[in-house]
């Protein structure tokens, strides 16, 4: 049975790097898998086309697929339009309505780069780390969420922090269970020394550990201490748990320790179905549509061909799959084959987007051999 993918490139860089995500996708085809590929709009092109970030037929299909990739989202050329329509408007529906709670951002320094990162070579070579944010709460959904006019010439803007039990519940489920397959270690990080979402954040995550996983070690910090540990001693963390607005603040530091956005993928998954076992999953890069250096070929498809690498390894079983492709782009970095954000001090030549998209397929082939 052929997997139904459904592809949602988005604005900006998007489409450019998806299209090596294609190439990698032809590359399986062609190698015994059975990918079927639909094209859909998302963001900014899907205002242009529909006045919606994301149209009703386009959610339709994302709920029926075996999965969605996602490119990017956004750009100034849409700074101006409706909030309710804005690009990100788009994204946010995708993963409320698939209930996409639980966003796995792997942080790992590829050896090749470890001179590039923002820190001393020492304090990330080797570095591997899984930041797990919860996505579907917090306050990024809480209401109310407005801005009301007190009549008196003064405004107020209201955002809600809201968490129920059994969404720290599951989210925190979801990373005791990656850490099992890893180092078996967690960190949640929250802010229980002022906000009450904290308090019950610490609660059920210690619950949680006493009652289902004792086996894994378990820390707590608070999120800006967090922040200040990440870039002192990133390597002393496994698995960090956190709620949506930390986990969005949190993933991005932990991004630039691998030395470029460039390079990092994403998964957001929903529950297990309970009669298919299937989640409802969206594979996305880290980085945004990035629309200064779009349409020149110049932006880095390594973080969504990555992405795709654990599409393979979370949707469809295909952990062999997701270790050739891993180990495809670990080796054409090894190689030197770069794009411009990975050149560093020391210059050199850039490759462009789909030059690497192909050093990649190349070094698939090769690997088959
Ligand atoms: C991310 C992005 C999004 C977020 C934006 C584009 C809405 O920054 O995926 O980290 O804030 O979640
Ligand atoms: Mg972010």
């Amino acid at each position: 049975m052929a997997h139904d993918l459904l592809i949602l490139a988005g604005d900006g860089i998007g489409p450019e790097v998806m299209g090596e995500v294609k190439k990698v996708i032809g590359w399986f085809n062609a190698n015994g898998m059975a990918f079927e590929v639909e094209d859909d709009l998302v963001g900014g092109c899907a205002y242009d086309a529909h006045g919606q970030a994301v149209s009703d037929a386009t959610m339709d299909k994302a709920l029926k697929a075996d999965a969605v990739l996602l490119g990017a989202v956004g750009g100034p050329k849409w700074d101006k339009v409706p909030y309710e329509v804005r690009p990100e408007a788009g994204l946010l529906r995708l993963r409320k309505d698939l209930e996409l709670f639980a966003n796995l951002r792997p942080a790992k320094c590829f050896d090749a780069l470890a001179d590039f990162s923002s820190l001393k070579r020492e304090l990330v070579e080797g570095l591997d780390i899984l930041i797990v944010r919860e996505l579907t709460g917090g306050v990024y959904f809480g209401e109310p969420k407005e801005i009301r006019d007190l009549g008196n010439g003064q405004k107020r803007a209201i955002d809600t922090q809201v968490y129920d039990t059994y969404e720290i519940e599951r989210i925190a489920s979801v990373a005791f269970e990656l850490a099992r397959v890893r180092q078996n270690r967690v960190c949640s990080m929250e802010k229980r020394n002022v906000m009450r979402s904290g308090v019950l954040w610490n609660e059920v995550v210690t619950q949680v550990h006493k009652d289902r996983y004792a086996d894994v070690q378990l820390s707590h910090m608070l999120a800006d201490a967090g922040g200040m540990q990440l870039v002192r001693a990133p390597k002393q963390f496994d698995v960090i748990v956190t709620d949506n607005l930390f986990g969005d603040m949190l993933s991005d530091v932990a991004a630039m320790l691998t030395g470029s956005l460039g390079m990092l993928p994403s998964a957001s998954l929903g529950a297990p179905d309970a009669a298919t076992g299937r989640r409802k999953a969206l594979y996305e890069p880290v980085h945004g549509s990035a629309p200064d250096i779009a349409g020149q070929g110049k932006a880095n498809p390594i973080a969504c061909i990555l992405s795709f690498a654990m599409a393979l390894r979370y949707s469809f079983n295909a952990g062999d799959a997701a270790d050739r492709l891993e180990a495809a782009v670990e080796k054409v970095l090894a190689d030197g084959v770069r794009t411009g954000d990975l050149l560093g001090p020391q210059g050199g030549t850039a490759v462009s987007t789909s030059q690497m998209g192909d050093a990649i397929v190349a070094a698939l082939e090769d690997g088959a051999r």
